[in-house]
């Protein structure tokens, strides 16, 4: 088979595999405990969860009361193809409603869940019925249909927060609504979301892989992510900054393809430039939208890969910081008195050197 192919099957395995990390109680707790304010009288959808084993539905049933919520519904996607690891009970999709009434059981039962008539996808119209009485969908949905899962959330005007992988930063899409403000990161990121449980015919891979103190597999794969459109303390927290470029311009080269300098890391972006600068997407992470605008994403003017000496760094986002006052003509005026004074300091070095060789040759003449 060509190589090609077989990289394209194998990439489709390891995303239909990731369709299937369930999240642990302790990481969706973990971020969770960032946005009580937020679910007072709300109807909460979890809409890629099975109420009988999803710690999404579990949170919010133990914290029903807690948060005050109004509703809270899951639902459960049931694949209607039929393989050795697809063996629920369950022909179709179902549902199950908690509203927190004394005689309400918290686990349902396949007496107490509402059956759908297929097979409970959430693009499905049965599904989009539940979701037009929703405030606030909180999941984590299939990898692979995760743009789906975006887009449709967008389209009904709904808020959110769910997980997704890192890479969905780089997604056209999504970097247009994080650009446009319509939705950002959550609070924990990367190893902040400890691991995933994984169902029995999965491998255990990498170092952390473990078995748990109730026999949950789990992987971790560090490269997961919270999207939201729920406003965070974290986004009106400035970055500190503490780098200056100007008297080290040589650390910050500008690209070829664009008038922007280029940081490798968070952390270095200097407080004092006022021009366009390019981050690694890490940056969104720790981004005030009162702070930095994004300008744009990974591209330079010829909409080539941003580029320095013809090497490209790994995907860059353009940035401007918005608290810094002085206009960019004014900085460039600065750059250019800046290389005057270092070429003035260099032919001044140049002069005393030469000073000196006269006074070595004249008083080896004298000798
Ligand atoms: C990454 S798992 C997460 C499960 C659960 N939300 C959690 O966090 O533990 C994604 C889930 O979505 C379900 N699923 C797959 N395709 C779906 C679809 N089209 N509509 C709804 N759910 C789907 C899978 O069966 C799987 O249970």
């Amino acid at each position: 088979m060509a190589r090609n192919a077989t990289n394209k099957i194998l990439h489709k395995a390891k995303k239909s595999k990731s369709d299937e990390f369930y999240t642990q109680l302790s990481d969706i707790e973990s971020e969770l405990q960032h946005y009580r304010n937020h679910f007072k009288n709300k109807v909460v959808y979890c809409n890629c969860d099975d109420p009988q084993i999803s710690n999404f539905y579990n949170y919010f049933a133990i914290n029903f009361k807690e948060l005050g919520l109004k509703k809270l519904i899951s639902s459960c996607y049931v694949k209607q193809e039929r393989d050795l690891f697809n063996t629920k009970e369950f022909e179709s999709g179902f549902y199950y409603e908690y509203t927190g009434i004394v005689k309400e059981k918290i686990i349902p039962s396949s007496t107490d869940i509402h059956r759908f008539k297929g097979d409970g996808d959430f693009r499905s119209a049965e599904s989009i019925e539940l979701l037009k009485q929703t405030d606030i969908v909180v999941t984590n949905p299939p990898f692979s249909l995760f743009r789906e899962h975006v887009a449709q959330l967008v389209k009904y005007d709904k808020k959110f927060l769910i997980i997704g992988n890192i890479n969905a930063i780089t997604y056209k899409e999504i970097f247009q609504l994080i650009k446009e403000n319509r939705a950002w990161l959550g609070i924990n990121l990367g190893r902040g979301i400890s691991g995933f449980i994984v169902p029995e015919h999965y491998e255990l891979y990498g170092t952390e892989a473990r078995i748990d103190n109730s026999g949950n597999r789990i992987v971790s794969p560090n490269n997961a992510l919270w999207l939201t459109n729920l406003d965070t303390f974290k986004r009106h927290e400035d970055i500190v900054l503490t780098k200056r470029y100007f008297g080290n311009e040589i650390e910050y080269p500008k690209y070829d393809n664009y008038d922007g300098i280029n940081i490798n890391k968070t952390k270095d972006i200097p407080l004092d430039y006022g021009g366009v600068m390019g981050v690694p997407i890490t940056f969104l992470h720790k981004f005030n939208p009162e702070q930095f605008e994004i300008i744009k994403f990974r591209k330079g003017n010829d909409e080539k890969d941003l580029s320095i000496n013809g090497k490209c760094p790994y995907f860059r986002i353009l940035i401007k910081n918005k608290r810094l006052q002085i206009d960019t003509n004014n900085l460039m005026e600065k750059e250019k008195s800046q290389q005057v004074i270092k070429a003035i300091r260099n032919a001044g070095k140049m002069l005393n050197t030469n000073i000196v060789k006269t006074n070595k040759i004249s008083s080896k003449l004298k000798v």
